[in-house]
């Protein structure tokens, strides 16, 4: 409980100042904090705590990388190219945070262990998208 407020404070915080470098640092970080609180819904097996964890990670994250030019103007002047990754990253975890949403709602009447497998297996394929894109801008 205390680290889901702690994350909603540094939220608010954020969402008061502009973009700049310095945005696109502490949206990472809070970016990586929300993605956290997911994995630890996940490790915890508390389908709760993951239901809430996702959505206020999902809407951060579209927020964050959605718009290409708002993704841009945060980025240094040499890497404004890698803009488009944005938007691309955006797709793969809006996805894979649906089939997370599913398996909760269980949309397709599956079973409590293929729906805990798949939503595992989505968080991770989440998780790949941010090495992704790490990998790109940092080449
Ligand atoms: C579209 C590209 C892109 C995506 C997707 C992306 N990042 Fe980043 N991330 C960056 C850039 C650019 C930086 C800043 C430069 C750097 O650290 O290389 C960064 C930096 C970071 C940092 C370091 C912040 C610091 O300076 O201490 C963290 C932590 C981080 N990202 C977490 C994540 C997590 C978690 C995800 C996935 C949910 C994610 N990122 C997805 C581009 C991206």
């Amino acid at each position: 409980m205390k680290k889901i407020i702690i994350t909603s404070l540094v939220a608010l915080t954020i969402s008061l100042s502009s973009l700049s470098a310095y945005d696109l640092k502490s949206n990472m970080l809070l970016l990586n904090a929300e993605l956290r609180d997911v994995q630890q819904g996940f490790i915890s097996s508390d389908k709760q705590g993951v239901k809430e964890a996702i959505d206020k990670f999902a809407k951060h994250a579209e927020e964050l990388l959605g718009n290409k030019d708002n993704f841009a103007k945060m980025l240094p002047k040499d890497k404004k190219n890698k803009a488009k990754e944005a938007v691309m990253s955006a797709q793969i975890i809006a996805h894979n945070v649906q089939i997370i949403r599913d398996a909760i709602d269980n949309k397709y009447g599956q079973s409590g262990q293929i729906r805990r497998e798949e939503s595992q297996r989505a968080y991770t394929y989440i998780e790949h998208a941010c090495f992704r894109c790490h990998n790109i801008v940092r080449d």
